[in-house]
């Protein structure tokens, strides 16, 4: 399987993931890392590991329907056939996924559906849950609202602060990831309407 991995940012998963797939645990091809920032940490890693890098900036075009156009043709150039969104902070258009389809994922910091968009992990402490954790989740059209693939839980401590809440659902986040992929190169997760199906 052929993997693109969009990243706008550190690129922590980005790097769990590429790591498993060289450690053999996912057994696809990581094509390329591409980023709409062209100074995400996320691209540094990718060039020390000698995996193509390609940066594409909203600010180069017209508006997002321009730009997602792009962005597809580039990843079907290229030959996509998974896009793993690690980190990618742009809402993507139906336009988009409908080029992927059942073939673009994502990784959130919190137990969906609760606290989808930016700051999960703030969301989630202003709210007083007890327990949250990382999804994996189909894209679709709308904001982290996706079939979901997989979670992971973690305790909120009562002294927790944002960092050291992000900071414990990373750790999970960096291990949930590469398994759903590894999942995914080995054909074993379908979608059938909102129903994830793992063989
Ligand atoms: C991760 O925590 C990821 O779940 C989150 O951004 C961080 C990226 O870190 N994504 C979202 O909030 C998407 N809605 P990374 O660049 O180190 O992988």
């Amino acid at each position: 399987m052929k993997i693109a991995i969009l990243a706008s940012g550190r690129g922590s998963n980005m790097q769990a993931i590429v790591r498993a797939q060289q450690s053999g645990k996912i057994k696809g091809e990581i094509i390329c890392v591409l980023s709409d920032k062209p100074t995400a940490a996320a691209l540094d890693f990718a060039r020390e590991q000698g995996i193509h890098t390609e940066v594409l900036m909203a600010a180069d075009y017209e508006n997002r329907a321009a730009y997602d156009k792009a962005l597809v043709a580039r990843l079907k150039e290229l030959g996509a056939e998974l896009v793993v969104l690690a980190g990618f902070m742009r809402l993507l258009s139906a336009d988009f996924i409908d080029a992927f389809p059942e073939r673009v994922i994502n990784i959130h910091p919190a137990l969906l559906p609760a606290f989808p968009g930016l700051h999960a992990q703030r969301q989630a402490l202003e709210y007083g849950v007890k327990v949250s954790g990382c999804t994996v989740h189909f894209v679709d059209s709308g904001m982290d609202s996706g079939a979901i693939i997989a979670q992971a839980v973690v305790p909120v401590l009562p002294d927790d602060t944002e960092d050291s809440l992000a900071a414990r659902i990373l750790e999970q986040e960096h291990q949930l990831y590469p398994r759903v992929i590894a999942d995914f190169a080995d054909g074993k997760i379908s979608l059938k309407g909102r129903t994830v199906y793992k063989d």
